[in-house]
């Protein structure tokens, strides 16, 4: 049955990367599973000339390999038919009013969502555009797309062009990871049992893990990554966005502010990295030529649209602090990189070890005392502790707990971005990024961000199919820890 209103959803970009894998495929799922409104329109932007029917033929070669279904299917074929495309330059003003025409301008009841899969420097213009036209009511929601912005200047900037047109509740900032079912499960974890809860704080909790690993490269993406670098990709809002869901406070509801108040005091917290930090403080890593999957496999200046003297970092390792009651003095070690030596993402809450060893084990005994939240690509959660060895006399042996959350429930799991396209159109706003946590979240990687662009040293090398430089386990070794995989 569905369950959005009717709606126009206008895809700037829409001949692009992003369309064609992500959110294309996302839409048609909620078309299959019968979530979307019958009168749900997908209107599809390009610069190119091209009819609708040419259009569909590149959805059927770049977006239907992403999904099981066959062309033949009616589900695909029903999906098809809300499809429209039109030419459409967005950086002219002239363009904009036969968008004007295809919406019908006067319906103001119906929810228009544009969505902004472009580059950031065509987000201004293009809410100016819609805004003279008078796409900018009450109705109208734009979705901005990472990255927002190449540092705190230049994302203040942007939003201060889009806020002239739309009112924060109209905007919908995407970070992917928050659409992720593992990512809101965090929080029915920490605040729907009262068993972590007491634990989830500095008295209990030594140090914190977050990681996110890719096996791949940039697959293409050279020119965007090599402006970009993995602190830009993926440490200012994905890994920021874990780090607030693992410290924040309980919210008083789960109205959309109320959450993003909560991560706001979390970002606002963060103890600020300065210069003279960012070297005991931060890694900054480039994978050279190594193997993955078991083939080789270039080093990163080798790939494509990449310069052969580049040093942006594919890897990016943090020690950060939460400078507040509940946290302060706990270590957060974040970490991201491409070409590791798999694809997961997790959270490893390490506990402190017991006052007084009563079996004969150090305190210390490796491996235990340690909750690990797997958010991809299983979602698990395995808590490791101590139990007796059976047989004679009082021997103690490492043992888990795993619960697979998968096994927890057979409902079909909605996709990060179908999910968020569709609390776009039902107007909830929780899993979106207000201005001022985008802000906050940018003020605290500006230092190091700044530090690394005056350094001319080279970024720390690791071979591809590694867990990164050395100087990230030494990152740990300073505080006495070790990664994860390391213990
Ligand atoms: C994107 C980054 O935001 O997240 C990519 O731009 C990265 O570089 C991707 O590969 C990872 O997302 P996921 O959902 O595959 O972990």
């Amino acid at each position: 049955m569905s369950t959005t209103p009717a709606f126009d959803m206008v895809l700037f970009g829409g001949t692009g990367d992003l369309a064609m894998r992500k959110i294309l495929p996302a839409l048609f799922e909620a078309h299959r599973e019968g979530t979307l409104h019958p009168d749900g329109r997908i209107l599809a932007l390009g610069r190119a000339a091209g009819s609708r029917a040419e259009y569909l033929q590149q959805v059927e070669r770049q977006a239907r390999p992403h999904l099981r279904v066959d062309a033949a299917d009616p589900a695909w074929q029903g999906f098809v038919q809300r499809i429209d495309f039109l030419q459409l330059d967005a950086s002219r003003a002239e363009d904009f009013p036969p968008l004007g025409d295809w919406l019908g301008n006067a319906p103001r009841q119906r929810v228009v969502v544009c969505y902004l899969a472009t580059a950031p420097r065509l987000f201004a213009p293009i809410c100016a555009h819609l805004a003279a036209c008078g796409l900018n009511h009450g109705n109208v929601r734009v979705v901005l797309e990472k990255p927002l912005g190449h540092d705190w200047a230049s994302s203040e900037a942007i939003n201060a062009e889009v806020a002239r047109h739309f009112q924060e509740q109209q905007i919908y900032r995407i970070d992917h990871y928050l659409g992720k079912e593992s990512v809101q499960n965090l929080m029915a974890i920490r605040f729907g049992n009262v068993l972590f809860e007491p634990l989830w704080r500095r008295e209990w909790i030594d140090h914190v893990q977050i990681t996110i690993a890719e096996d791949l490269g940039v697959e293409g993406r050279g020119e965007f990554y090599d402006k970009t670098g993995a602190l830009r990709d993926m440490l200012q809002n994905h890994l920021l966005q874990l780090l607030c869901m693992v410290a924040m406070e309980p919210p008083a509801s789960l109205d959309a502010d109320a959450i993003r108040d909560e991560k706001l005091k979390v970002l606002k917290s963060l103890k600020p990295i300065r210069e003279d930090d960012v070297p005991r403080c931060t890694v900054r890593g480039q994978y050279r030529a190594g193997a993955a999957g078991g083939q080789p496999v270039v080093g990163y200046r080798q790939e494509p649209a990449v310069a052969a003297d580049s040093l942006t970092e594919t890897f990016v390792a943090v020690r950060a602090e939460v400078a507040s009651w509940r946290w302060s003095g706990v270590p957060f070690f974040l970490r991201s990189g491409k070409r590791m030596p798999e694809r997961l993402a997790e959270i490893v809450i390490h506990f402190r070890p017991v006052p007084l060893s009563l079996f004969g084990m150090p305190s210390t005994t490796q491996g235990v005392n340690r909750m690990v939240i797997r958010l991809q690509p299983e979602e698990r959660i395995s808590l490791h502790f101590l139990a007796k060895q059976a047989g004679d006399g009082m021997r103690l042996q490492p043992t888990s707990l795993d619960l697979d959350l998968l096994s927890t429930s057979h409902r079909r799991r909605a996709d990060a971005y179908e999910r968020l396209l569709l609390d776009v159109i039902r107007g909830q706003l929780g899993l979106f990024m207000r201005r001022d946590e985008l802000a906050a979240a940018w003020r605290w990687v500006e230092p190091i961000l700044e530090t690394w662009e005056r350094d001319a040293s080279q970024p720390k090398a690791y071979t591809a199919g590694t867990w990164g430089p050395a100087a990230s386990s030494a990152l740990l070794s300073r505080d006495g820890v070790a990664w994860h995989e390391e213990i």
